[in-house]
């Protein structure tokens, strides 16, 4: 079976026709990235703005590659910003009753897990998922495709969410994220603590608490602090956010793990993306002797993308009469059927 998906949450237009949940057949991607880059961040208005410039042309792109071949239409319904995600909903439901394909609506922070179907190895359940993105960061324990259960999460900004306002009191660009990591990456290649050690500036809170919630807005009033002071050297500071980061991440799911003795543990959303974070989590998987088999996505599926919703909409198979379907920007990762949350 082959899906039609569409993605247009935030600040990506997306398409992809993926196989069975697994196999990419074509995957077309628009960013308006460079555009959020000058301003410093996104302006939901232009972003919804660049969607409606794209969708046409990337859901075209993708078709074409895929021979025009689909047997149903999936698209991102939430959550997102509200103007971005119109765009994809109501292209889905138009292209849904033209070409009388079934439609179905996917949740975006399931989704992002399901980009973990597309490696060449298949997760096995159950599983724990850390869905770390822009605007949010979950965890989740997966007993199977359709039971998916909250387990915990940030009680203030997400973890992709102080990435970007850190790196904005450092003067990087949108996305912060990146740009962090490679201001880091310069620190760390130089300096004989890039095993980590001597990287201990900032507080990690709630890292030894007994729950798997997180929290990370103090951290920026720390990195204000240190950024007021006059010696400062932003890469160090960029090593030591990252590092903060990274670590509450890391210690927390590890708890989990020895919770719930899962054999598979995913991370999913843009955070993903972060070598320092992959690395940190194998060499602790590692060291902890867990048994569990570790899974990260290709770097260009943790960010946003159309196959990862594609991949959910066919282990979720949840259809909705396209008339009935709107856009939610507040869904959560909540809920033991979440596609249909709708
Ligand atoms: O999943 P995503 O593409 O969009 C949302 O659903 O929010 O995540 C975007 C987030 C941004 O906060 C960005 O700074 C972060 O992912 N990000 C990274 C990296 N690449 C993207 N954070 C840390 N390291 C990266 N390499
Ligand atoms: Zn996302």
């Amino acid at each position: 079976m082959r899906i039609l998906g569409i993605e247009s949450s935030c600040d990506e237009t997306g398409a992809a026709v993926v196989e069975d949940g697994v196999k990419i057949i074509s995957n077309a991607l628009a960013s308006s990235q460079e555009i959020h880059k000058a301003s410093g961040g996104i302006i939901p208005e232009q972003a919804a703005r660049e969607q409606v410039k794209s969708i046409i042309p990337v859901v075209r792109e993708a078709i074409k590659r895929g021979d025009g071949n689909f047997d149903a239409i999936a698209v991102t319904y939430g959550p997102g910003l509200i103007g971005s995600l119109l765009v994809g909903v109501e292209t889905a439901k138009t292209l849904s009753l033209v070409w009388k394909k079934p439609l179905i609506p996917v949740n975006h922070l399931v989704a992002h897990l399901y980009a973990n179907w597309l490696g060449d190895e298949r997760p096995q359940f159950p599983a724990i998922g850390l869905v770390v993105s822009g605007g949010h960061t979950d965890l989740v324990e997966m007993k199977n495709h359709s039971q998916i259960k909250w387990i915990g999460g940030t009680r203030d900004d997400a973890a992709g969410e102080a990435f970007d306002k850190c790196a904005r009191l450092l003067g990087l660009p949108y996305p912060g994220g990146p740009a962090i990591s490679k201001t880091a990456e310069k620190y760390l290649s130089s300096h004989s603590g890039a095993k980590g050690d001597r990287i201990s500036l900032f507080p990690r809170p709630m890292i030894n608490e007994n729950n798997f919630d997180f929290s990370f807005s103090g951290l920026k009033t720390a990195v204000l602090n240190e950024t007021r002071k006059e010696i400062s050297d932003k890469n160090k500071l960029a090593a030591e956010i990252e590092e903060a980061i990274v670590d509450v991440l890391v210690k927390k799911s590890l708890d989990a793990i020895k919770k719930y003795h899962p054999k598979s543990f995913l991370l999913a959303g843009g955070v993903s993306a972060n070598k320092r974070l992959k690395d940190k989590f194998r060499q602790a998987l590692e060291k902890e002797d867990v048994n569990v088999a570790f899974f990260a996505p290709e770097t260009k599926f943790s960010t946003d993308n159309a196959a990862m919703i594609a991949s959910a909409a066919f282990f979720h198979q949840d259809t909705i009469d396209p008339m009935e379907l709107a856009a939610d920007p507040q869904i959560e990762i909540a809920g033991e059927n979440l596609i249909s949350t709708h």
